[in-house]
């Protein structure tokens, strides 16, 4: 476990956006929201403000800081018009250089350097998008590794968007990775909704499987009290691509949940630090990806309804047990105590203690080693 003040000290979170979040691959947005001349998304944590942004077709990563007096330049989450500061009306181009600029010739226009926008790195896997705010380093696909595929795969599955937003948390922001790396907590806090409605949480977690500090699971499924009328409702879904009989969820380091219920709704949540103790968490939920009928449009769209409902249900009640863990963790005197089902947070843990010890992505002790070894849960202790 990690020491608790690991999760309220500010200083702490200061190492972490130093070594863990500026020199790494971090998510930014998905392919369809950056899709035509002028998309743009914001991505904003703590000392960080990020706008990726479509130039005729161009993906582009900068600061969303203005290089003339400091004006933040593109507003809100993501919308669409030029990169244009709303100050004094700069209006940048796919190099991040002020081409427009009013009363031009009042400018010394021969420093580049310090009139262009500080601008990232970006790479795309699919329809993920991800910048890197310090450059070098391994490719996107070293980074993933076993997951580039599989983020390529899953992401291809993904319909239209049913629901978005940010919800803050008054917790730190590894207290939102760890809540989602188990679902051993499912069927106490997740009862009416994940267990009832969809039958996740009564089994323990299955088929993990861990990559560098990247870990994904299955978490099984049970027959729901009213599982043939669930089954017999859902029937015109049958002919969907991606279909298994849990929720497969994947963590990207440090950050980023990828899940799918039965193939039948893709999430992505993204844990922003806000500040030691709050985090922002921006989630995105879709429907499968399928040709459908005018009557099965109208399932659909009802279906949509109750999965929005459901969504926004279950990050409310995973908000209100973090909000108390956090206060836990500032008062507790000692580390606390992981079990077998939660061996994705002890890889998690590692990766992270790892690399804030300065140690090298390639070099990251690996878990199997841990659960081979005979009882992971003694061993994870340990
Ligand atoms: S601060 Fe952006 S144009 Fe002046
Ligand atoms: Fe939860």
């Amino acid at each position: 476990m990690l020491p608790c003040a690991n999760y309220y000290r500010p200083e702490i979170l200061a190492d972490e956006l130093d070594t863990l979040f500026d020199p790494l691959w971090q998510f930014g947005a998905l392919a369809g929201e950056l899709a035509a001349d002028r998309d743009f998304v914001c991505v904003d944590y703590k000392n960080t403000a990020t706008v990726l942004q479509n130039f005729r077709g161009e993906i582009r990563a900068f600061a969303n800081v203005c290089s003339h007096r400091f004006n933040r330049i593109q507003p809100g989450e993501r919308g669409n018009r030029p990169l244009m500061c709303a100050y004094h009306g700069w209006s940048f181009d796919s190099t991040g250089f002020p081409h427009g600029m009013p009363r031009r010739d009042g400018f010394a226009l021969d420093d580049r350097e310090r009139l262009c926008l500080t601008g990232y790195e970006i790479e795309m896997c699919g329809i993920f998008v991800f910048f890197r705010k310090r450059s070098g380093g391994p490719s996107l696909r070293e980074y993933l590794g076993a997951f580039y595929p599989l983020l390529e795969q899953i992401g291809s599955y993904f319909g239209p968007e049913i629901d978005t937003g940010t919800i803050s948390h008054a917790a730190n922001w590894k207290l939102l990775v760890e809540n989602v790396l188990e679902c051993y907590h499912c069927s106490v806090v997740h009862q009416d909704t994940f267990v009832k409605t969809l039958g996740i949480g009564r089994a323990g977690i299955e088929q993990e499987r861990f990559d560098g500090p990247h870990s994904s699971s299955h978490f099984p499924r049970t027959a729901t009290a009213g599982e043939a009328r669930r089954q017999k409702a859902l029937a015109y879904l049958d002919t969907r691509a991606f279909t298994h009989d849990s929720f497969f969820h994947i963590h990207i380091f440090p950050n980023l949940f990828i899940s799918s219920t039965q193939g039948l709704s893709f999430y992505v949540g993204h844990a922003l630090p806000l500040s030691a103790t709050e985090t922002g968490l921006r989630f995105r939920l879709f429907e499968p990806k399928l040709d459908l009928t005018r009557a099965q449009r109208a399932a659909q769209d009802l279906i949509n309804q109750s999965g929005k409902a459901l969504g926004r249900a279950v990050i409310d009640e995973d908000r209100a047990i973090l909000e108390n863990v956090q206060r836990g963790v500032e008062l507790s005197e000692k580390p606390g105590v992981i079990g077998r089902d939660e061996i994705r947070i002890a890889a998690f843990m590692r990766a992270y203690t790892h690399l804030m010890g300065g140690g090298s992505l390639g070099g990251i002790p690996s878990i199997d080693d841990h659960v081979a070894a005979g009882d992971p849960a003694r061993s994870i202790a340990e």
